[in-house]
């Protein structure tokens, strides 16, 4: 049988730690890709990696390298080169030096894996999965963002903290951007399908709600760059329902027009946003639409009209892309 392939643009700190888990879980073969400058990194975690392998109980062939030719034909592509933030930057900040390396990755990544999944991570989210796709000229079943996995993995986990249970019973949905007005809808979370509520007062709850919104933030002030352990585990758990078609409800940045009234009407004018999508082989396979009522509808659309302005810079930045 052939096994996947899956190729990972920037062997940094996300990159690498992609590589990671893809490989605990044998997903497939991985390439690990950086600038010719960082082609010795990507070599040199790629082989530090690999020699996990006879500990670990995982075959995957892991190479690092800074030649397109060695991703060719990738199942899946995940995109992580590009500046993260550091203390006092937002995510915004970073848009102007991004949009050139994921536009170059994305043209490389369309010409060696015409028919990849590809899955958008470098920031800031919204707008650089934009770019890829404007880039690569990707059908947009074929054209993913990581975030929802992350930050509905960050709300769980500050749940299950303040109730002093298990991660695994919480079941909880955030939607819309990747920033700091991101959506966590507390009516759709529960415990092992209680109802949240019924397990904590409102303010527990807005301060768990609070510390999602910022949490990539508060990582930022800590360690002094962002987070990549959830992150890159987030994006895995998108990898691996892409691999294994296994068909799961995953909130990504997927491209809406109609749906949840991003851009209605707006033959491919639409957006990338936060919204719950089925993974399989296809890539996104369908995004599951649910109602809103009046009150997450309308920071929904305060995060989307966000995500709207900032690839508003990149079309004025970029005019090719728009
Ligand atoms: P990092 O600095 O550790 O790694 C970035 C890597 O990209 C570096 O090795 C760099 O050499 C490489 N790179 C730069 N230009 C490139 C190019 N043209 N081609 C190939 N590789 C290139 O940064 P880190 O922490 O890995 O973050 C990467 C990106 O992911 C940042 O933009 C960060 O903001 C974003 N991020 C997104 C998250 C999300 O949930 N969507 C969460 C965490 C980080
Ligand atoms: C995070 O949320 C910075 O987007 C990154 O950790």
């Amino acid at each position: 049988m052939r096994r996947a392939k899956i190729s990972i643009i920037g062997a940094g700190n996300v990159g690498s730690t992609c590589a990671h888990w893809a490989a605990a879980k044998e997903l497939g073969d991985i390439v690990l890709l950086d600038i010719p400058d960082r082609a010795g990194v990507a070599k040199g975690k790629a082989l530090d990696l690999a020699c996990c392998g006879p500990i670990e109980g995982f075959d995957s062939r892991i190479t690092g390298t800074s030649d397109y030719a060695h991703t060719a034909g990738s199942d899946v592509v995940v995109v992580t080169a590009g500046i993260p933030r550091k203390p006092g930057m937002s995510r915004d900040d970073l848009i102007a030096t991004n949009v050139k390396i994921v536009k170059e990755v994305a043209e490389q990544v369309a010409q060696h894996s015409p028919n990849a999944v590809m899955i958008v991570v470098s920031n800031p989210l919204d707008a650089m999965v934009y770019t890829a796709w404007k880039a690569s000229k990707f059908p947009t079943n074929r054209i993913l963002g990581q975030a929802g996995c992350l930050d509905v993995a960050r709300f769980r986990a500050f749940i299950a903290m303040e109730i002093g249970c298990s991660v695994e019973d919480i079941q909880a949905l955030l939607l819309g951007g990747h920033g700091d007005d991101m959506v966590p809808l507390v009516r759709l979370t529960s415990v092992h399908g209680i109802p949240l509520e019924m397990l904590m007062t409102a303010e527990k709850i807005e301060a768990c709600v609070q510390r999602a919104k910022v949490g990539g933030g508060e990582i930022v002030q800590l360690m002094g760059t962002s987070a990549y352990f959830a992150p890159a585990s987030g994006t895995i758990q998108m990898v691996e329902s892409i691999i294994k078609d296994k068909k799961r409800i995953l909130p990504c940045a997927a491209y809406c027009e109609d749906d949840f009234g991003v851009s209605p009407g707006q033959k491919g004018g639409g957006y990338f946003v936060g919204v719950p999508c089925v993974l399989g082989s296809n890539g996104m396979e369908r995004i599951v639409d649910i109602k809103f009522n009046p009150a997450e509808k309308k920071l929904f659309d305060e995060s989307v009209s966000h995500v709207k302005d900032l690839v508003g810079i990149v079309r004025k930045t970029f005019p090719e892309l728009a």
